[in-house]
């Protein structure tokens, strides 16, 4: 199906360093039709090949754009057949110098388009790659007056990255102004976490299978944890999260994402609207924080201590003291399937490692027949997302010429041992799902405003908390290079229950 991706942003590092190599991937796999057009819309001027040069690593082989193909160097293609395919893929590309916000330029954009496609070109993709400021100025000159640009007979889509929005009245802002230039079925919301394969694997092992689901409820299962943990530290993103934080940043969109495909029903069928639906239906079933002292009690904040000789590149500005850099929080999902069943969802820059799992422990047997089972944790299935996929099953066997010692097992699971290829970028899922018109595993609507009608009355109470004179502990500090403040563990165990700070239990295969 022919398709013309007009890129807004095109000089920015969204552009250089995921969405171009997803693409050029995509056609390395032959995944891309014969008859498609990237055009690459910024403001800035610049030829065609200046644009090109722009994209590559200047570090890099020649013929080689940045970040492209990760992969690579495992494969078996000559840098030559490497710089062939390139240069055949960049034949699709042109740079165009607009003002996405102009209804002028935008109109002449149109007719640049008309001239460069052929006239079966069906579909129209427009990509918001730039920084969310412009989401709406560039929205308004996409309004259905400019006809060049969204011509009658073709199918245009919008897509849309993170942030949607930085509070429930903004998002809902956002979501009408998309309307009102995109039917609701031709909004693609990413959401990149989405796009990573073992977060799609959640609905496979869920669904597919058919030994987890009787288990998978509050009967069995005593708690789930989701984590994501960075390394990374806020580096020259200081000044963006100071205004977003890390509630902002990872829990309104992914960590409620990877909830709700942990906990959700399975759906009727695959179609979008039916695991969508699924997913609203269990952020509704989120008990909101009623009041500023359950905030308090049920969620943690730090702030990592910045140190320069850990390697701290924090040259722009600095983190504001109030800025959260890791939290974690207890939520309920009150419906029948997990009513009781605590969710604890945490994540953090400047951890100790990188890693995004998510931890289903299982209740303790009913009755302790071995005298040392207490001391064994219980069952768990872990499923880690990254950075090896894979899965471990945790349970507990007898320790051999012993009379009755039990000790801790795991089998385990990792997709690299049986699958060579390496794992897809998460855009290149994506970008193919949105050239395919697969709106399954984007965010709809009425789902973000959900979760931020999760997430804003706890920012509330951070902030009244502070205004309010919290004493200057809060963000509670933590060494970069732990698993968060002392804080975090501590009320951790005050829930009787102790984090999974393993970091991270599956390997990479040896040579990755
Ligand atoms: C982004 C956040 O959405 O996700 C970043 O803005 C974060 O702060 C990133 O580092 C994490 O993504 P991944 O794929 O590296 O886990």
């Amino acid at each position: 199906m022919p398709f013309t991706l007009v890129i807004f942003g095109a000089s920015g590092n969204l552009t250089k360093r995921k969405l171009v190599p997803a693409l050029a991937q995509l056609f390395a796999k032959g995944r891309l039709p014969q008859n498609f057009r990237i055009a690459g819309v910024a403001r800035k001027p610049m030829s065609n090949e200046e644009w090109f040069a722009s994209l590559k690593d200047p570090e890099g082989p020649a013929d080689w754009p940045a970040n492209w193909p990760s992969d690579w160097e495992t494969r078996s293609e000559t840098q030559t057949e490497k710089g062939n395919i390139w240069r055949n893929f960049a034949h699709h590309m042109t740079y165009i110098s607009a003002d996405g916000t102009s209804t002028e330029e935008m109109d002449r954009l149109g007719s640049q388009l008309d001239s460069m496609e052929s006239c079966e070109t069906p579909t129209r993709i427009f990509y918001l790659a730039t920084s969310p400021e412009l989401y709406q100025p560039i929205l308004r000159a996409l309004t259905p007056e400019v006809h060049r640009l969204r011509k009658k007979g073709v199918d245009c889509r919008i897509v849309v990255e993170k942030p949607f929005g930085v509070d429930l009245e903004t998002a809902k802002e956002l979501n009408a102004a998309l309307r009102n230039v995109f039917p609701e079925n031709r909004i693609y919301r990413i959401d990149h976490y989405l796009g990573k394969e073992t977060a799609r694997n959640l609905l496979v092992l869920r669904f597919a299978n058919s030994i987890f689901e009787p288990l998978w409820n509050r009967q069995f299962i005593d708690h789930v944890q989701i984590t994501a943990s960075e390394d990374a530290l806020v580096g020259h993103r200081a000044a963006y999260f100071n205004r977003a934080g890390i509630l902002r940043d990872m829990f309104q969109n992914h960590l409620l994402q990877l909830l709700a495909l942990t906990a959700m029903e399975a759906p009727a069928s695959l179609d979008a609207e039916s695991i969508r639906n699924e997913k609203v239906k269990v952020l509704q079933a989120i008990r909101p924080f009623q009041t500023p002292e359950e905030v308090r009690a049920r969620t943690i904040r730090g702030q990592y201590i910045p140190d320069t000789a850990y390697g701290n590149d924090e040259t722009g500005d600095a983190l504001a003291p109030a800025t959260p850099t890791f939290a974690a929080m207890e939520l309920h999902i009150e419906n029948w399937r997990w009513s009781g069943v605590p969710f604890y969802l945490r994540s953090g820059k400047g951890m100790g490692c990188r890693t995004t799992q998510i931890l289903m422990r299982f209740r303790k047997p009913p009755h302790l027949l071995f005298p040392k089972t207490e001391s064994c944790a219980p069952n768990s299935l872990l499923i880690q997302l990254q950075p090896a996929e894979g899965i471990q099953l945790g349970f507990v066997t007898k320790v051999p010429d012993t009379e009755k010692e039990i000790a801790h097992a795991a089998m385990s699971f990792t997709f690299a041992r049986h699958y060579r290829d390496a794992f897809p970028e998460a855009y290149e899922r994506l970008l193919l799902d949105v050239i395919l018109g697969d709106l399954s595993l984007f965010i709809r609507g009425d789902e973000t405003e959900i979760a931020w009608k999760i997430m804003d009355p706890i920012q509330n109470a951070w902030d009244t908390h502070l205004s309010g004179g919290d004493p200057p502990e809060f963000p509670e500090k933590y060494e970069i290079g732990s698993w968060g403040p002392e804080g975090s563990d501590t009320w951790m165990e005050s829930r009787g229950q102790q984090w999974f700070n393993v970091c991270p239990v599956l390997p990479k295969p040896f040579g990755q």
